[in-house]
């Protein structure tokens, strides 16, 4: 029998999830279904047990219901824990589990596709909402020597630090690492930066030196889209030598929860050209 398996959220109508785990199955040979689900900002709970109820297998969770997934969830990952959110869910006899992908996606696409090796390496995260704190985590774990969060507000990157290490399970070995900071106050000497706000959305510059971009050997938009992104447009504007969108990251969340739910490992590859070469047509 099919399993069925779908995207949440509000909107949801652009997930590109369905189409790569289409890929994905059509790659492995699994028997499975994947589909979408809008639901009412106020609805995400009815409509969870309603899809696990009618026999659905698991779930991505995508904006804004992350946290909501997370609270909802019976049994969570360490990861996600850390994360605060679950974009993951799997209902198995056990009940349901949560957990998330997204930092380990950011990872594997900048140590495998890109082959940046993340080992001793100074970071810094510009934004400090759900993105970001996503992802703290497996950075750390991958050996970073230095995380910074630099955010237009600073007070929001000192609290998302400040919890992090009362909360963690990696906090101890984190403390010397993690600082939390204005984008006046990032310091210098970052060999990645990662774009992790919403300003692109509203194509925003983001208020940073171009002495930052032009010194890291890559600038990383955690958000993709079919043209250049705002992000990588200011980055190589800047000097940076190297600069990419999250397209990689989304095919490698993605590749991450289809292990989560079915114990198989797709190639991510060939799904991530695909789905370029779709973006590509479709911006004419
Ligand atoms: P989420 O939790 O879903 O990531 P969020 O909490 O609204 O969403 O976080 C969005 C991030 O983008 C924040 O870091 C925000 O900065 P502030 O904390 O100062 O609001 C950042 N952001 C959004 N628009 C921005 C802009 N035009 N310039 C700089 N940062 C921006």
């Amino acid at each position: 029998m099919t399993d069925r398996y779908a995207v949440i959220g509000n909107p949801v109508a652009h997930s590109r999830s369905p189409s790569i785990h289409a890929r994905f199955a059509k790659q492995t040979g699994e028997d499975v279904e994947y589909g979408r689900l809008l639901v009412p900002l106020d609805g995400f709970v009815e409509a969870v047990e309603r899809f696990r109820d009618a026999g659905g297998r698991g779930l991505n969770v995508t904006l804004p219901f992350k946290p909501e997934a997370f609270a909802w969830a019976a049994r969570r990952s360490e990861r996600a824990r850390v994360a605060g959110a679950v974009n993951t869910l799997r209902f198995d006899r056990e009940g349901a589990w949560g957990d998330n992908t997204d930092g380990a996606g950011l990872v594997r696409d900048l140590e495998d596709r890109l082959e940046l090796a993340l080992a001793g390496r100074s970071v810094l995260i510009l934004g400090a909402g759900g993105a970001t704190r996503g992802v703290l985590g497996p950075l750390l774990d991958a050996g970073v020597a230095r995380l910074t969060i630099a955010n237009r507000t600073p007070g929001r990157a000192i609290e998302l630090v400040d919890e992090f290490l009362r909360t963690s399970a990696s906090a101890a070995p984190a403390a010397g690492r993690l600082r939390g900071c204005g984008f006046d106050d990032a310091g210098d000497g970052h060999d990645l930066v990662v774009n992790a706000t919403s300003a692109g959305l509203a194509g925003d510059r983001l208020p940073i030196a171009d002495a930052l971009l032009a010194g890291a050997v890559l600038a990383y938009d955690m958000f993709y889209a079919a043209r250049e992104t705002a992000f990588v447009a200011q980055a190589l504007a800047a000097g940076c030598p190297r600069a990419c969108d999250g397209l990689g990251m989304l095919v490698e969340q993605a590749a991450e929860s289809f292990f989560v739910w079915r114990g198989v490992r797709p190639l991510t590859a060939p799904v991530y050209e695909a789905l370029r070469a779709e973006l590509a047509a479709e911006a004419g």
